[in-house]
């Protein structure tokens, strides 16, 4: 066991976890953030996904002892009232269907469009394409984002 300070949301958490233990894992069983989703456990589904100093990472395959002091929103902190524009996007288009995939989704068009705020179908390809959605939603969250790129 080793004593972590991390930076999530904004606010210092000081967890004690075996330094290999995968943020998903403590975000979920020992913050309490259940927001963001196991799937695969591998990195490729993209459930897990949450921002590492604005990149989109697979919390599932990070190792705790790896974010250091490193900045990490969740989908709880994506927004202070689920405002932010892909959340009102996702909610306009009706993006989802059984939702388990959402946070991820989301989370991962929210890092696209803070690097590039106009994607093109390609860039959104290439920036979605780790994120499976097994109810189908991938035409409405292209669109979703083309939406939110407007607002
Ligand atoms: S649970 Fe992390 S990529 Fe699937
Ligand atoms: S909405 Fe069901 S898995 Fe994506």
């Amino acid at each position: 066991m080793a004593t972590f300070k991390l930076n999530i949301n904004n606010r210092t958490h000081t967890v004690d976890v075996d330094a290999n233990t995968p943020l998903l894992w403590v975000l979920r069983d020992v913050i309490g953030l259940t927001g963001t989703k196991f799937g695969c456990g591998i990195a490729q589904c993209g459930a897990c996904t949450v921002h590492l100093n604005g990149d989109a990472v697979r919390s599932c395959v990070l190792p705790v002892s790896a974010v250091g002091d490193g900045e990490v929103i969740t989908i709880e902190g994506l927004s202070k009232n689920g405002d932010h524009p892909v959340q009102k996007a996702w909610e306009e288009v009706d993006v989802m269907q059984c939702g388990y995939c959402q946070a991820g989704q989301i989370m991962s068009a929210a890092a696209l469009l803070k690097k590039n705020p106009n994607p093109n179908d390609e860039q959104i390809f290439t920036a979605m394409n780790g994120n499976i959605c097994r109810c189908g939603t991938y035409t409405r969250i292209r669109e979703a984002i083309k939406k939110a790129a407007t607002l």
